[in-house]
C-alpha cells in the first residue's frame, strides 16, 4: 500500500497592541492594534515546509537544528519562499521525530534554544519570511508530565484529560486499529484501564472532550503568538474525537501493511465535533490578523474539505488539499478534475496545494517513470505554482530530491517502517538530509555520520550546482515563484479551464487587471501540438509571450493556433 494512500486513510515588525494614553481621560487605553503583517499575506503565498532535523547542522551532532534553518534563510528569500512551517521541535523523546511532546513551552536542546528561536523569528522577518509552527493537539509522548500524572491514578486532576475506558486485560474495547499499526488502545496496569492511541503507544490521545485540555492548548498557542509565529500547521486535526459508544468499525477486504484486518474509521476520524474545536482554534489566532492554520486535513473529498473551513469561514483558512497532489496518478484527466473541484467546491476558498512532506514518498519517485523524470519534475512544479492557490512544497522539491530508502529493515529509523517492514518502510526515506552542496555529507554536517544517509544522487542534485545552472529545476522553481509574484493574472487572476476534454494536456486561462495567461501542461510521454479556439480563450489576440517554459525552446513563436508541447512539457505564456 503506498504512503500516500495510507495517511489518506485516517483520513513584526515587533508592532504588538501599542497602548496610547488617553488625553481627554489620562488612562491607558488600547489603541487600534498596528498590524504585525498584512492579515492575508498566506493567500497565494509559497509555504515551505523544513524538518528541522535534516535540513542543516550547525553543531556538527549529525541532526539538523534551529541555527541551521537560520544560516539558510538567504536562500528561502532567493527562492521567494513568503513563510516556512517547521516540523515539532520541541522537548520530545523522539519516537515519532519531535511529533511525541513532552514541553509545548520549550526547545528541544538537539534542536537549540529559546534564544536560538526567537533570532529565527527575527532573521525570517527582516526578509519577510513568516515563521510558521507545527502543532500537535491530539496526542502527546507518554512522557508528558500531564500523561504521566493521568496514569498515575483514576482521581487525580489530571485523571480525565486522556482518553481512558474500562476494559480487561487482552480484551481492547473495541476493534479500533492505530493508524500505525495494531490495536488503538493501549492496556495501562497502574489504572487498569486501556488509553486511546490513535498513532504510537507513546502518543497517548488527549480527551479534547474536556475543558481543562482544550484551555491549557489555546493558553499554549498564545505563548507561542507572542513569540511571533505567523500561523500553526494542526497535525492530526480530523482524529481529535473519537466516538464515546466505542462502536466497532465494520471490516473492508484486506489486511493492513501491518497484518491487520482493513476497517473502516468511521468511528474516530473527522467527527462533527472538530469543528467546533477549529472555530475556538480561529477565535485565538484571530487575536492577531492574519495568523494562519493550516490543517493536516487527510479527507476523502472536496466537500470534506471545504467544511473544514467553516460554514461561515470561521475554521481553518488554509486546510491542505490532499486530493489534488497526493497520489501518484499523472493523469490530465484527473489533475483537471481535482483542479475543477478546488475552483467550485470550496466556496471561492483559497485551495492549499501540496504535493511532498514528511510523510510521504517524494513526487520524483511517485511520478516520476524513469525516463522522463526531470521534465515530470517541472510539470509538478507547474501544476503546483500556476493555478489560484497557496502552494506548500518541501524542502530539497525545488532540487528533485527522491527518496533515499533504506534498504534492509535494521537500517530503518522510523518505528511504522520496523512494524511493517517490507510492505510498510517507513517514512525515513523521504526525510534524507537536504543536499546544499557537493561536499561531504552534502554541506548537511560536519559530523562522521549523518542521523539518516545523505541521498547518492547529491554531487549533481543540490542547491550549488543547481544554482549555477540556468536551466536546473531549482532555477525553474524560482523562476515560476518570482512570475506567480510579478504576473498579475498569476498572483490574483482567476482561472477558468479550457480544452477540456483533452486527455493527454491540461491547460487554463487566468486573468486579472487586463492580463490573460495561458498554462498548458502535456502529461503525456509524447509531443502535443495545441491550437485553441478564440471562443474558448475569449480574448481576440491570438499571439503568445512565453512568460516560462519547462523546456528547452527552439524558439518557435508560440500561438493559439500553433502550440507545440514537448514529452511532458509545460507552458507559460501571456496573451497578446
Ligand atoms: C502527522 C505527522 O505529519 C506525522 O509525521 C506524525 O507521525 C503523525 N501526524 C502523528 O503525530
Amino acid at each position: 500500500m503506498s504512503r500516500v494512500r495510507r495517511l489518506s486513510e485516517f483520513g513584526r515588525s515587533a508592532a504588538l497592541l501599542i497602548v496610547l494614553i488617553s488625553a481627554s481621560h489620562g488612562e491607558p487605553k488600547p489603541a487600534a492594534a498596528t498590524p504585525r503583517w498584512d492579515p492575508n499575506w498566506w493567500k497565494g503565498a509559497v509555504i515551505y515546509e523544513v524538518y528541522p532535523r535534516s535540513f542543516a547542522d550547525t553543531n556538527g551532532d549529525g541532526i539538523g537544528d534551529l541555527n541551521g534553518i537560520t544560516a539558510h534563510l538567504d536562500y528561502l528569500q532567493q527562492l521567494g519562499v513568503d513563510g516556512i512551517w517547521i516540523t515539532p521541535f520541541y522537548p520530545s523523546p523522539q519516537v515519532d521525530f519531535g511529533y511525541d511532546i513532552t514541553d509545548y513551552n520549550a526547545i528541544d536542546p538537539q534542536y537549540g534554544t529559546m534564544k536560538d528561536f526567537e533570532r529565527l523569528v527575527a532573521e525570517a522577518g527582516k526578509r519577510n519570511i513568516k515563521v510558521i509552527a507545527d502543532m500537535v493537539l491530539n496526542h502527546t509522548s507518554d512522557r508528558h508530565p500531564w500523561f504521566v500524572e493521568s496514569r498515575s491514578s483514576r482521581t487525580n486532576p489530571k485523571a480525565n484529560w486522556y482518553v481512558w475506558v474500562d476494559g480487561k486485560p487482552g480484551t481492547p474495547p473495541d476493534n479500533w486499529l492505530s493508524i500505525f499499526g495494531h490495536s488503538a488502545w493501549q492496556w495501562d496496569s497502574a489504572r487498569q484501564q486501556y488509553y486511546y492511541h490513535a498513532f504510537y503507544i507513546q502518543q497517548p490521545d488527549l480527551n479534547w472532550r474536556n475543558r481543562p485540555v482544550r484551555d491549557a492548548m489555546y493558553d499554549m498557542i498564545r505563548g507561542w503568538m507572542k513569540r511571533g509565529v505567523a500561523g500553526f500547521r494542526l497535525d492530526a486535526v480530523p482524529q481529535l474525537f473519537e466516538d464515546p459508544k466505542l462502536q466497532n468499525e465494520e471490516y473492508l477486504p484486506g489486511y493492513t501493511a501491518y497484518g491487520d484486518r482493513r476497517t473502516t474509521r468511521a468511528h474516530t476520524d473527522n467527527l462533527p465535533e472538530v469543528h467546533e474545536v477549529y472555530r475556538e482554534l480561529r477565535q485565538v489566532v484571530d487575536a492577531v490578523p492574519g495568523t494562519v492554520l493550516i490543517g493536516e486535513t487527510y479527507l476523502p473529498n472536496v466537500a470534506e474539505l471545504a467544511q473544514a473551513y467553516g460554514a461561515k469561514n470561521d475554521e481553518l483558512q488554509l486546510p491542505m488539499d490532499t486530493q489534488y497532489g497526493m497520489h501518484s496518478s499523472l493523469s490530465a484527466e484527473l489533475f483537471r478534475a481535482r483542479l475543477r473541484d478546488a475552483e467550485t467546491g470550496l466556496k471561492g476558498n483559497v485551495p492549499l496545494f501540496v504535493f511532498d512532506n514528511h510523510d510521504n514518498r517524494r513526487s520524483w519517485n511517485r511520478f516520476g517513470d524513469g525516463k522522463h523524470d526531470a521534465a515530470i519534475a517541472r510539470l509538478i512544479a507547474t501544476l503546483l505554482l500556476a493555478p489560484r492557490d497557496t502552494a506548500l512544497m518541501y524542502y530539497g522539491e525545488e532540487l528533485g530530491m527522491s527518496n533515499n530508502d533504506p534498504k534492509s529493515v535494521d537500517q530503518v529509523k522510523d518505528p511504522i517502517g520496523k512494524t511493517g517492514w517490507p510492505k510498510e518502510i517507513g517514512r525515513d526515506g523521504e526525510r534524507s538530509p537536504m543536499q546544499w552542496d557537493a561536499g561531504a555529507n552534502a554541506g548537511f554536517s560536519t559530523a562522521r555520520s549523518t542521523w539518516l544517509p545523505v541521498a547518492p544522487n547529491y554531487a549533481t542534485v543540490n542547491v550549488s550546482t543547481e544554482t549555477k545552472d540556468s536551466g536546473s529545476l531549482l532555477n525553474y522553481y524560482r523562476s515560476l515563484i518570482r512570475l506567480r509574484k510579478q504576473n498579475a493574472a498569476l498572483r490574483e487572476g482567476n482561472l477558468r479551464i479550457v480544452d477540456e476534454n483533452n486527455k493527454d494536456v491540461l491547460s487554463f486561462v487566468r486573468a486579472a487587471r487586463g492580463i490573460t495567461v495561458l498554462v498548458a501542461m502535456n502529461f503525456s510521454a509524447s509531443p502535443q501540438t495545441l491550437s485553441y479556439p478564440a471562443a474558448q480563450i475569449g480574448i481576440s489576440g491570438r499571439r503568445l509571450t512565453v512568460l516560462a517554459e519547462s523546456f528547452g525552446s527552439d524558439g518557435t513563436p508560440a500561438s493559439l493556433d500553433k502550440l507545440v508541447l514537448p514529452a511532458f512539457g509545460a507552458f507559460i505564456g501571456e496573451l497578446r
